[in-house]
């Protein structure tokens, strides 16, 4: 088995489904059912046995150890986090908590299981630790993409705590032993992401008619990572990765902001054009930009290009048709994800029209 973390998250259910599309091995799956999670994302695989559902916090100790020792997973894949940037400016605590706090909890729980294994069973352990390109800060328009060699220089509350994270991970493993890699990806985008990130946001505004929100000037810069290559390379890393090591992960598609909402409603006026007619940019509206907000992600990702042999498989011109696809296809989703509380982070982050 493998114990997976927040695979009721967007990232998480999408792992979990790949992964049980490529074999047949177990997965523990431990999430807190927060409020990005969506039991929907993986409905396929209710009474599937190789799926073990488990409602819980990676921060409850005895819940924890119990699953590592009835279920003695070989690894750890660890996503479980409070993700979204503006909410973390918005409040900080649940990051610090879940983030921080909660990743050593899990790092003292396993390491305590870890300890008891036999020797081979410690050496083939594995922690994967999934992490971000926004824990090396900004780039200027033009600088090198980051490198794993790039220093960590965090900017938001979210980025601040998952470098932290990051950092007890690698103790862990340079102090105690435990055998941890790190992947740091770029944004990702794709079915099941929860509709306050920027590309879900934009498809469900743009169908139910309201406005297309676009921070400041909209001349910031990401790289856009299609979530099914994501998942691959985090097998890859599983499977081959250098112990201590981090690895990028990045789609090598550089954007603007004002690109993707322009990308966002070509496809949109193809595929459902509006009934009044007119083009869904109409609907785009510049709004007061993210306090702190970083101008401009790139990833390097040539070490992990070089040494196991990954590369992004889908550019973002069919990943975004695809994504645009799956959000109109999946309504009963899509209303789970928008019901309750959502209507209230909306309300406060972007006032009663957004
Ligand atoms: P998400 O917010 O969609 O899902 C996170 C999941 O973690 C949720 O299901 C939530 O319930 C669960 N969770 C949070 N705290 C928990 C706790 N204490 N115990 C158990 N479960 C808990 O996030 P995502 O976009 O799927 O991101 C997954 C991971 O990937 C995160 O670690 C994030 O930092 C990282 N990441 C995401 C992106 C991106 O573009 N989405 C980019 C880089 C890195
Ligand atoms: P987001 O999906 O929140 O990811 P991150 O902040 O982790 O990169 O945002 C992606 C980009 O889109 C980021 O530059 C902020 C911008 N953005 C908007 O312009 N408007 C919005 O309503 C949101 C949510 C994001």
């Amino acid at each position: 088995m493998i114990l997976v973390t927040g695979g009721a998250g967007f990232i998480g259910a999408n792992f979990v489904l790949d992964w049980l599309a490529h074999n047949d091995e177990g997965i523990v799956n431990v999430d807190k059912l927060g409020y990005a999670a969506n039991r929907q994302s993986l409905a396929t695989l209710d009474g599937d046995p190789r799926h073990v559902f488990v409602h819980g916090d990676i921060a409850d100790r005895v819940l924890v150890s119990a699953l590592l020792h009835e279920y003695r997973p070989r690894a750890v894949i660890h996503l479980a986090a409070e993700s979204h940037v503006d909410r973390s400016i918005d409040d900080p605590s649940p990051f610090i908590d879940n983030n921080i706090v909660g990743t050593f909890a899990l790092l003292e729980s396993v390491r305590a299981y870890w300890q008891g294994l036999p020797v081979d069973q410690q050496a083939a352990f594995r922690w994967l630790q999934v992490s971000t390109d926004e824990v090396y800060g900004s780039l200027d328009a033009g600088a090198p993409a980051f490198t794993e060699a790039h220093r960590c220089e965090p900017n938001s509350p979210y980025a601040a705590s998952k470098a932290a994270a990051d950092h007890l991970v690698r103790a862990w493993h340079h102090t105690y032993g435990l055998p941890a890699l790190t992947t740091r990806c770029s944004n990702n985008y794709g079915p099941c992401q929860f509709p306050e990130k920027f590309i879900p946001l934009l498809i469900l505004n743009a169908l139910s008619g309201k406005p297309l929100p676009v921070y400041g000037d909209g001349l910031q810069v990401r790289d856009w990572l299609y979530v099914g290559d994501h998942c691959r390379a985090i097998r890859m890393v599983l499977e081959a990765g250098e112990v201590g090591a981090t690895y990028n992960v990045g789609g090598c598609d550089e954007k603007t902001n004002l690109a993707v909402v322009e990308a966002v409603c070509v496809l949109l006026d193809e595929l459902l054009p509006r009934a009044g007619g007119g083009s869904y940019r109409e609907q785009i509206e510049h709004v007061a930009d993210r306090p702190g907000h970083d101008r401009r992600y790139a990833i390097d990702a040539g070490l992990l290009c070089d040494r196991l042999g990954w590369a992004p498989q889908v550019s973002f011109d069919s990943g975004l048709r695809k994504t645009v696809e799956w959000y109109l296809t999946n309504p009963v989703w899509v209303s789970q994800a928008t019901s309750g509380a959502y209507a209230n982070w909306v309300a406060r982050q972007y006032g009663s029209g957004g």
